[in-house]
């Protein structure tokens, strides 16, 4: 395959930011989307150039690292998938491909496609844990969990906090993150205990940053790579609700 790529370069979080056209000539079908961008490195690389700055980690969609916009669409427009487990044979030869980082105040740019997520780590600080004291692991049978509860929290703790709803979203909401994580605690006995607490400060410490409000347009739904549903952010809004009334 041969690929125009139109990728935004951004020499550090000061410096304006502009499209810079490079040519692939030779994509494997078979690449995924950070290994063509691999291949396009090494040729910057010999040719003297800055290679183009990304952030990856796992390749295997589990850990949340990777993430650009790839015509138009955060983590490429497939669905359920990330970046990284986006492979070349999903596009067209000879196609032209757009390549930008996330676009949030929230999320600002560090240079080239990454950028600095640590509002998501602080979110998670202001109250994303159990506190418990930790020991042996205590036998399955003494703290029963009915399906209907451990099926729902598996799905919201699939999060993998990439950040793609916030991009999609035309407000940078984050409230599809804030409410997996309050959601895949709050829903099993052991974070019950503190779940009131947990639903304001995640809350507060996401307004906080920057992030907007949530007009239930779904683009978040739609691009997760985990395809986190939207009913968890209606959760979460009783969830706050009941804890601000208490
Ligand atoms: S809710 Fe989905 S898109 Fe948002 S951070 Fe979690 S995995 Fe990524
Ligand atoms: S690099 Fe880990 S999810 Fe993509």
């Amino acid at each position: 395959m041969r690929l125009t790529l139109k990728v935004w370069r951004q020499k550090d979080a000061k410096s304006a930011g502009h499209f810079v056209t490079y040519d692939a000539p030779h994509v494997d079908p078979n690449m995924s989307f950070l290994e063509m961008l691999d291949v396009v490195n090494e040729g910057l690389i010999a040719q003297g150039e800055e290679p183009i700055a990304f952030d990856s980690d796992c390749r295997e969609g589990i850990c949340g690292t990777c993430g650009m916009v790839i015509n138009g669409i955060a983590h490429g427009g497939l669905r359920g998938t990330t970046a990284c487990q986006l492979h070349m044979r999903h596009f067209e030869d000879n196609q032209t491909i757009t390549i930008e980082p996330w676009r949030a105040r929230a999320f600002p740019v560090i240079k080239d496609l990454v950028v600095d997520r640590g509002a998501f780590d602080r979110i998670i600080q202001a109250g994303g844990f159990v506190s418990v004291n930790t020991g042996g692991t205590p036998d399955a049978n003494t703290l029963p969990i009915s399906k209907t509860d451990s099926d729902e929290a598996m799905d919201a703790a699939a999060c993998i906090g990439c950040g793609a709803c916030v991009a999609a979203c035309k407000n940078a909401s984050a409230m599809l993150f804030v409410s997996a994580k309050i959601s895949h605690l709050g829903i099993l006995p052991q974070g019950k205990p503190e779940r009131d607490r947990r639903a304001l400060n995640m809350v507060q410490a996401m307004d906080a940053e920057g992030f907007g409000n949530c007009t239930v347009t779904g683009s978040c739904e739609a691009v997760c790579p985990k395809e986190i549903s939207l009913d968890f952010i209606a959760r979460m809004n009783r969830e706050f609700g009941r804890a601000a009334l208490e």
